[in-house]
């Protein structure tokens, strides 16, 4: 993948994120999503590639842009499919909650997941940690494996897992193991990545069960990363169960390594802070426009670039 589609992609992630963030705090979940999706639909089509959307806002009938099959970008140049979450965390802007991001992946056609809009079990680690998570052992046990990894005492460990009644047990065998917990409303997209930056986030580990396109996102960040993930489909009914079968997935109780959610060798994350967050700052709204702060990385390389950007809206009229 040509290195300069990398900050391609970061236009695409800003203008998301600058859609997104007018709505921060209004208390309009949908409205942000959908300036999200338009702004970030708009920025795709200005960049020269072959795209198809695989991990995106749902099926056709349901999402009239950026839906799965989508073509994107100007349709010459590389063949791509991308992973979108044009707002992760809308209602955490629509409440003006920390940690919303617009977040864009990038692979050769076939590397990543095909999954369906349904739930997905997860563990995830930074690099610290990479090689020592097992999605089918008990929770201590990761926990322990974890710790030990990284050269600590399991008190001295941080998992992070949604506030979410379906929850319960992982949490009491989080504090019966001994680790401490951060409970999150919602976005764990960044909670993963933050287990690649624990001296900014303290978090070490991503337990539980959340969407399963954000598992597929989360999985690409961690191969630029270094980290390590490993997923498990959870859906809800028969129906969730025949898509899963139609997308390609034959047997729905496999669990997925981080390479069959993202296979490693060239993939390419960019996401842009909506709301303050702990690895990336959100918009912030100036006089005459607006700052973004955001994150690219490509798993060749391993290179992490922040990108602080300072746009003036006269000169974007789009904004
Ligand atoms: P959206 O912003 O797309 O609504 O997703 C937020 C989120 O918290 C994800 O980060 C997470 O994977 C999923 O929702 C969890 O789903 P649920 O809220 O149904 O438990």
């Amino acid at each position: 993948m040509d290195r300069n589609l990398a900050l391609e992609f970061v236009r695409v992630t800003e203008a998301a994120a600058l859609g997104a963030a007018k709505w921060m705090g209004l208390g309009n979940d949908k409205a942000a999503d959908q300036a999200a999706v338009d702004y970030m639909r708009k920025a795709f089509s200005a960049i020269t590639f072959d795209g198809t959307v695989v991990i995106g806002e749902g099926e056709r009938d349901e999402a009239p842009m950026l839906y799965i099959g989508e073509k994107i970008g100007k349709g010459e140049g590389p063949k791509l499919d991308i992973a979108i979450d044009p707002l992760e965390g809308t209602t955490l802007t629509a409440q003006g909650r920390a940690n919303a991001i617009s977040v864009v992946a990038a692979a050769p056609r076939g590397h990543f997941l095909n999954a369906p809009d349904t739930y997905m079990k997860k563990i995830a680690v930074g690099p610290g940690a990479a090689g020592a998570i097992d999605i089918n052992a008990p929770v201590k046990d990761n926990v322990r494996a974890v710790a030990k990894k990284l050269c600590r005492d399991v008190d001295k460990i941080t998992v992070v897992i949604l506030d979410r009644p379906r929850h319960a047990d992982i949490i009491r065998e989080v504090r019966e193991a001994g680790a401490r917990i951060c409970l999150i409303q919602d976005g764990d997209v960044a909670a993963a990545v933050a287990t690649a930056f624990p001296r900014d986030s303290e978090i070490d580990l991503l337990l539980g069960i959340g969407g399963a396109p954000e598992g597929v996102l989360a999985a690409a960040a961690l191969q630029c990363l270094g980290g390590d993930m490993q997923g498990q489909l959870k859906p809800r009914n028969d129906e969730e169960v025949q898509r899963a079968h139609q997308m390609g997935v034959k047997n729905i109780d496999k669990v997925f390594t981080i390479n069959e959610l993202a296979r490693g060798d060239d993939i390419m994350f960019a996401a842009t802070g909506v709301t303050n967050g702990s690895f990336l700052k959100g918009v912030r709204l100036t006089a005459d426009g607006a700052m973004t702060h955001s994150v690219v990385m490509r798993s060749k390389t391993g290179t992490i670039r922040y990108i602080e950007a300072h746009h003036k809206f006269a000169k974007k009229p789009v904004y």
